[in-house]
């Protein structure tokens, strides 16, 4: 498994991560298989959100890997809070109950990284910065991150905490390149061209944030899976024909072509198959060229001008 350093450096994590937001609902048994078979590919990195399964998902990892202090050692848990059913909440009140819920259900005394979910508009960010405060200085939460945030709501949020913020987690896969794609049409007229991130991928790079890209196989929000599907023939060629070549599985093709950045970007997997999990890893032990690199981008749909 290649390594990756998060956030300037203060974390060393595997470059691949095993998001648990479908395990609620998988026996306990199949969640442990899971688990040690990401442990086995070098995978000690998890992420969660107290949201996932409405906490169901949190629940089961802890039941399945008989959490105690000597195993929970052994991981990297990220979790996240400030979804609420139908609105958003970063209020100091929630950030702190949300946390003391995961670290129950996950029957831990603590998280190593806490993620902002999705951007609260009524966000205090004087408030986020105390409930951080004592989530820190109790031990609850080693390091802060973000999620589906802008650089102008990191600069906001960062101007009031006193730790820094080392994660943003943002939608990123092969049919999902909002992040680079202006960057390759700067001053031009067309639909690429439009920066609707406010230059996220930039920032990060500048400010050493790690980007966690969510939903690696996914097209839109989700509406499925791109990899074999009818609707992108020619990416899905591209893909396989590179596999076959490589000798890998085309979900591994798909995650080197997100490693391949040199943003070092952390690609969160959702696979609940251990199988699958398998043949992903491989994308470890793939580096691809910057021609195949932009002969995928552009089998994606893309243009260059
Ligand atoms: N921050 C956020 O706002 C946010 C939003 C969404 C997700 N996330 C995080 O990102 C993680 C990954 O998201 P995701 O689960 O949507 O990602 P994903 O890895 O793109 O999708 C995994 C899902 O696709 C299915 N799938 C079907 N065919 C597949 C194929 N050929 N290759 C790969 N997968 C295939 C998998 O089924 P099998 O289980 O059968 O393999 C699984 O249900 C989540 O677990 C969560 O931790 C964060």
């Amino acid at each position: 498994m290649k390594y990756i350093d998060i956030g300037n450096g203060k974390l060393h994590a595997p470059a691949i991560a095993l998001g648990c937001m479908r395990i609620a609902k998988m026996p306990i048994g199949e969640v442990a298989a899971l688990v040690d078979t990401a442990l086995e590919a070098g995978i000690n990195f998890f992420d969660h959100a107290d949201i996932y399964g409405i906490g169901k998902s949190e629940e089961v990892f802890a039941e399945a890997v008989d959490m105690k202090p000597s195993i929970r050692e052994k991981f990297i848990i990220q979790t996240k809070c400030g979804i609420r059913d139908g609105f958003y909440d970063f209020s100091k009140e929630h950030i702190l109950a949300s946390v003391d819920g995961s670290l129950k259900r996950l029957k831990t005394d603590y998280i190593d990284i806490l993620l902002l979910h999705r951007p609260d508009t009524l966000m205090e960010p004087e408030e986020v910065a105390e409930a951080f405060d004592i989530l820190y200085r109790s031990g609850k939460v080693k390091y802060f991150g973000v999620s589906n945030q802008h650089p102008m709501q990191i600069e906001l949020l960062s101007k009031y905490l006193n730790q820094d913020i080392l994660i943003d987690q943002l939608q990123f896969s092969i049919a999902h390149t909002g992040m680079i794609d202006f960057g390759l049409n700067v001053n031009m007229k067309n639909e690429p061209s439009i920066n609707r991130d406010g230059s996220i991928l930039e920032y990060c790079r500048l400010k050493g944030i790690t980007i966690q890209a969510w939903s690696p196989f996914q097209y839109g929000f989700f509406d499925g899976v791109f990899l074999d599907n009818d609707k992108f023939p020619e990416l899905n060629q591209k893909i396989n024909e590179i596999a076959e070549e490589k000798g890998v599985a085309n979900t591994a093709i798909a995650v080197a072509w997100i490693l391949r950045h040199p943003a070092k970007i952390q690609t969160i997997v959702g696979t609940t198959n251990s199988k699958r999990l398998k043949d992903i890893c491989q994308a470890s032990e793939v580096e691809l060229t910057r021609q195949e690199w932009y002969e995928i981008y552009k089998a994606a749909g893309n243009k260059l001008p």
